[in-house]
């Protein structure tokens, strides 16, 4: 009987692509998926350890499954990921979790194999993680689990030091992929039938500037831009410090590349972002919104906020609370600020009470709500184009996004999925729409 694999992945996007690189790994030596931990060979986290609660939740996890080790020994749990590759964590999951078989960290994921092998002939557990950022390693084929949508690494690491930040130093320095692999990694994805491609990096504004590439991001994105097919092109993250009007342009240049933009403000007041060390200004921030929406006057912003970092005021809250209203988010990420070892803000006087952290990151949820809320409304009767993603079993519904990430459900005979169709909107509730098709783009275009 074949072996089977499952993977647990927490975090971000980066993370989630990363465990599609796991599983592409554990496939080639034979293993299949399993969505049951139960029957499971091997058992992958793929961790995060961007806040503390993040970690607690994979503790949680990677601790419950204590009982089925025991009940199954050959079972091998394997913990890789970001917390792995914090300073001094493998001796703490290791004192922990005495039943964990392998570690490795995100700098090494491509030895995955080779400690798998390394294990199955010694009864010691391997523990493998490097301590400085390699050369890339182009050879790591993702099995790919989120058709039409795809994901693909332009940068990894992240070379900015955000003072609450502990992802520098668990990812390393920046390093940029070469653009013909990228482009060579597109071009297969749109000859693959994918239909929405998002290149990643931790601050993609920043792809080539150590010179390695002999191209920047605006140029990198206009090259991918360029390969011909029917698809839809985004980008995540982009870092206000870098984000600039040559991209933009690019923008205007192709109607492939999608009218919103991530660009994580984490705070409206200059003194928390100085403290921060974000490097751009409230004013800044909202001079290159305003430069987006001169180009396109529909364009959407989403964003990450930080409440209560150390010496946050009332006053430095009030004026995240304006910046949002002013920018109008289309959506916003929101999180109490955590503390993390090692980085500068963990070693700053003033941290903020907990009971204040929670009653500004309420007050600052219902507002961001009530923009999305605001925006929900205005979607109602109007027609949108979506990209069919996935059909929703419980509710007997499918479902996709628009432009702006909204989410959109229908009803259809016909499987939808990677298809282009045009709702019309019927019932806007809270952040979800619902409505019938109007067109099926692929299908009006195959009868022309
Ligand atoms: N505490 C809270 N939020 C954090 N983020 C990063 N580090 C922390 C931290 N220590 C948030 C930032 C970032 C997002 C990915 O996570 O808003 O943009
Ligand atoms: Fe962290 Fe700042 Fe880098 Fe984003 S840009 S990963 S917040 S250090």
């Amino acid at each position: 009987m074949t072996e089977k694999y499952h993977i647990v992945t927490y975090g971000c996007q980066m993370n989630v692509h990363e465990s599609e690189k796991i599983a592409g790994v554990l496939r080639r030596m034979g293993y299949e998926e399993t969505q049951n931990k139960e029957d499971a060979d091997v058992i992958v986290f793929n961790t995060c350890c961007i806040r503390e609660n993040a970690e607690n939740h994979a503790f949680g996890n990677i601790g419950a499954l204590k009982k089925l080790k025991k009940q199954k020994p050959s079972l091998l749990i394997v913990v890789g990921g970001c917390m792995t590759q914090e300073k001094g964590k493998t001796e703490v999951l290791s004192k922990k979790f005495p039943f964990i078989d392998i570690m490795f960290g995100t700098l090494n994921l491509e030895e995955l194999e080779t400690l798998i092998r390394q294990k199955r002939e010694q009864k010691k557990r391997v523990v493998k993680i490097r301590e400085t950022e390699g050369e890339i390693v182009e050879t790591l084929e993702p099995y790919r689990t989120s058709y039409p949508n795809a994901w693909v690494n332009i940068t990894y690491g992240c070379n900015n030091f955000c003072s609450y930040c502990i992802v520098p130093y668990v990812r390393g320095r920046e390093r940029s992929r070469k653009p013909e692999n990228i482009i060579a990694e597109c071009k297969k994805l749109v000859a693959e039938g994918y239909k929405e491609i998002t290149l990643l990096g931790q601050n993609v504004n920043s792809y080539g500037a150590d010179g390695s590439t002999g191209m920047n991001f605006a140029e990198l994105l206009d090259a991918v831009a360029s390969i011909e097919g029917n698809f839809r092109l985004r980008f995540m993250t982009s870092h206000p410090k870098d984000f600039n009007e040559e991209v933009v342009k690019v923008m205007q240049k192709h109607r492939k590349i999608m009218r919103l933009v991530h660009l994580p403000v984490q705070s409206g007041s200059n003194a928390v972002l100085q403290a921060m060390n974000r490097r751009y200004t409230r004013e800044k921030y909202l001079s290159e919104i305003k430069m987006l929406r001169s180009y396109f006057p529909e364009a959407e912003v989403t964003t990450d906020i930080i409440v209560g970092f150390p010496n946050e005021t009332e006053e430095d809250y009030l004026q995240t609370e304006s910046l949002v209203k002013e920018v109008d988010f289309a959506s916003a990420f929101t999180f109490v600020y955590s503390k993390r070892t090692g980085t500068k803000a963990a070693t700053m006087e003033g941290q903020i009470p907990e009971d204040v952290q929670k009653d500004r990151i309420m007050r600052l949820v219902e507002l961001v709500n009530s923009l999305t809320r605001k925006k929900s409304e205005k979607y109602l009767g109007k027609t949108v184009e979506i990209l069919c993603e996935d059909y929703d079993e419980k509710r007997g519904l499918y479902l996709g996004r628009d432009e702006f990430g909204r989410m959109g459900y229908f009803k259809s005979e016909k499987n939808l999925i990677g298809e282009f169709v045009v709702l019309k909107i019927t019932e806007a509730n809270g952040i979800s729409l619902y409505g019938e098709i109007a067109e099926n783009l692929e299908s009006d275009k195959a009868g022309e």
